[in-house]
């Protein structure tokens, strides 16, 4: 299981909002947290910088990062497309995380770990260049004008996302919420360390065909909604 740093701030562990538990889980999944889960788990180091490649053997070729995995639908996908790439998938929300260990099973992938927290505590605990992928899908949106600031694709997250992320590396963003992508647009190309790999409407209306759905886009367009998809490309240094 993960074991917060001492020494690194806590503010935010204090700031996270959501559900971290539903359902109680049914005996196979319970059954998956208690055996699986430990043997996937990330622990975050007590001081220091934790290079990510050392979580997977062999070595990856490239560590891709899932922020708030939800389901593991996507990352599930991703990490059987790509079996040389190690995929760090992070979820606080504990019935989401036993449906991706359902899934690790189900496929047999050896390239999967798994930080059931705060994905900024990983971010903060990760070296500069380290990883060449990350996905931010479906972003909880926070409507309200008062909760702008829980958003996770803001300043303080993009900042350590561009420390953290290797040269050319791509930044995924998804959301159906209109507020949320004018947000996202008027933060992320502007940012000196990202630029928008976007040349016409289709680019960011249509879900490349590597990026598989996941159930927030489902839920989306079930509501009517439309999903957009923004890919970043991490600037050279
Ligand atoms: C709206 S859901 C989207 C889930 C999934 N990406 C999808 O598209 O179906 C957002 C998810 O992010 C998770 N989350 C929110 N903040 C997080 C954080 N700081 N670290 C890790 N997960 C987080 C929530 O628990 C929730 O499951």
């Amino acid at each position: 299981m993960t074991t917060r740093p001492p020494d690194r701030p806590l503010e935010h562990r204090r700031v996270l909002y959501g559900r971290r538990r539903g359902r109680p889980l049914h005996r196979g999944q319970q059954a998956l947290v208690e055996t699986l889960l430990p043997r996937l788990a990330v622990t975050l180091p007590a001081a220091g910088t934790l290079d990510p490649a050392t979580l997977f053997d062999p070595r990856p070729d490239e560590v891709w990062l899932e922020i708030g995995f939800g389901s593991g639908e996507h990352l599930a996908v991703q990490a059987a497309a790509h079996p040389a790439i190690g995929f760090i998938g992070c979820e606080v929300f504990e019935n989401g995380v036993a449906k991706l260990l359902a899934e690790v099973q189900r496929r047999a992938l050896a390239n999967v770990r798994i930080l059931t927290d705060d994905a900024r505590l990983l971010i903060a605990a990760l070296p500069s260049a380290s990883i060449g992928r990350v996905f931010i899908l479906f972003p909880d949106p926070w409507p309200k004008q008062r909760h702008h600031k829980r958003r996770i694709v803001a300043g303080e997250t993009l900042a350590a996302l561009a420390a953290i992320m290797t040269d050319g590396a791509e930044l995924r963003l998804a959301t159906d919420d209109l507020d949320y992508l004018a947000s996202m647009l008027a933060r992320v190309p502007t940012h000196p360390a990202f630029a928008w790999l976007a040349d016409r409407p289709s680019d960011w209306r249509v879900r490349p065909a590597d990026w598989p759905a996941t159930r927030y886009e489902a839920k989306a367009i079930a509501a009517g909604r439309r999903p957009y998809f923004l890919r970043f490309c991490r600037r050279p240094r």
